[in-house]
């Protein structure tokens, strides 16, 4: 695929049992969306309370960046999750993409003071804390259940003046959602060096100085300096980093500090939590579809 196309589309055929984890991996691996089309023309009936209807065989489309290297993730989509893979990606014209985008993203409110507001929307509450935001090449819109319990859980505990770390912060949406909310400094960290450039252009958006809300590299020189001070830990990853990481994570929070974690399954959660026994006793604070919130505080 050439660096100049707008976005790049790739398009599989599952199961309608196989398409929530299809989902979850290609978010995971970089799509900005995942849109469900029926493969054999099935009419569906008027779904009952609480039923999300799939057709039995769906057409899977995943849109990416342009310069997205998507050659890998044909070669490595788990073969269990899907019935068949286009051969190649498909490139979609800048302005076909960007009417679809704003056809499916409308402004989501997350707890009481907070909204997520696609940038060409009206917020409906002028009044609120509106965080603009569009799609990017890092992942984090809001739309995903890991991102909204993390953003809901922010709303409610943030205090005016806190020491925020938002690990694997993508976007940037939850520190600057933090920022937003009264924290006097955030630290974002991931290790996609375009999760920087989308932290920062996001933040300027939003008006969050970089004095307040700064993202950095794993490695950076300024880490060492937060071990021990960090009112909330935010870290929005997947069960397997979120393990490796506790030592990481535990070690920034301040005695009684804040550690949310999402990005794990609900069966995934034993052993999170029993990753992180050591310093925190974590338990589940929420549940959105499969995905659970983990939260505690360091002893
Ligand atoms: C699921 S996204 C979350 C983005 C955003 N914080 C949100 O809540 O929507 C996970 C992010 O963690 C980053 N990440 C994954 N493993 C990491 C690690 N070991 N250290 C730092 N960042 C990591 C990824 O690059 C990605 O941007």
């Amino acid at each position: 695929m050439s660096s100049n196309a707008g976005w790049q589309e790739l398009h599989f055929t599952a199961r309608k049992d196989q398409v929530e984890t299809l989902e979850d991996w290609l978010f995971a691996h970089g799509a900005l969306s995942v849109t469900l089309e029926d493969e054999a023309d099935q009419p569906l009936l008027e779904p009952g309370p609480g039923e999300t209807p799939l057709w039995d065989a769906v057409s899977v489309t995943a849109l990416f960046a342009g310069d997205h290297d998507v050659a890998p993730l044909l070669q490595t989509v788990p073969r269990e999750l899907v019935k068949s893979i286009a051969e190649a990606p498909v490139a979609v014209a800048d302005r076909e993409w960007s009417r679809v985008w704003e056809d499916h993203f409308h402004p989501l409110q997350m707890g009481n003071r907070l909204w997520i507001c696609p940038s060409w929307t009206s917020p409906p509450d002028p009044g609120a804390i509106n965080i603009l935001l569009d799609p990017g090449l890092a992942f984090g819109t809001g739309t995903h259940p890991t991102t909204a319990m993390c953003l809901r859980a922010l709303d409610t505990g943030i205090e005016p003046g806190a020491r925020v770390v938002d690990y694997g912060c993508g976007s940037g949406i939850l520190g600057i959602a933090a920022a937003r909310l009264g924290a006097a400094t955030v630290l974002g960290v991931d290790n996609d060096p375009q999760a920087m450039t989308a932290s920062r252009d996001n933040a300027n958006r939003n008006r969050v100085l970089e004095a307040v809300f700064t993202a950095v590299l794993p490695d950076a020189e300024v880490i060492p300096s937060w071990a021990g001070s960090a009112d909330w830990v935010v870290a929005n990853i997947l069960a397997g980093p979120l393990i490796d990481l506790a030592p990481v994570l535990t070690a920034l929070l301040a005695p009684q500090g804040r550690l949310l974690l999402a990005g794990l399954l609900a069966n995934q959660a034993k052993a999170v939590i029993e990753a992180y026994a050591p310093a925190v006793d974590l338990a589940i604070a929420d549940q959105q579809e499969e995905w659970v919130l983990l939260a505690g505080a360091r002893r």
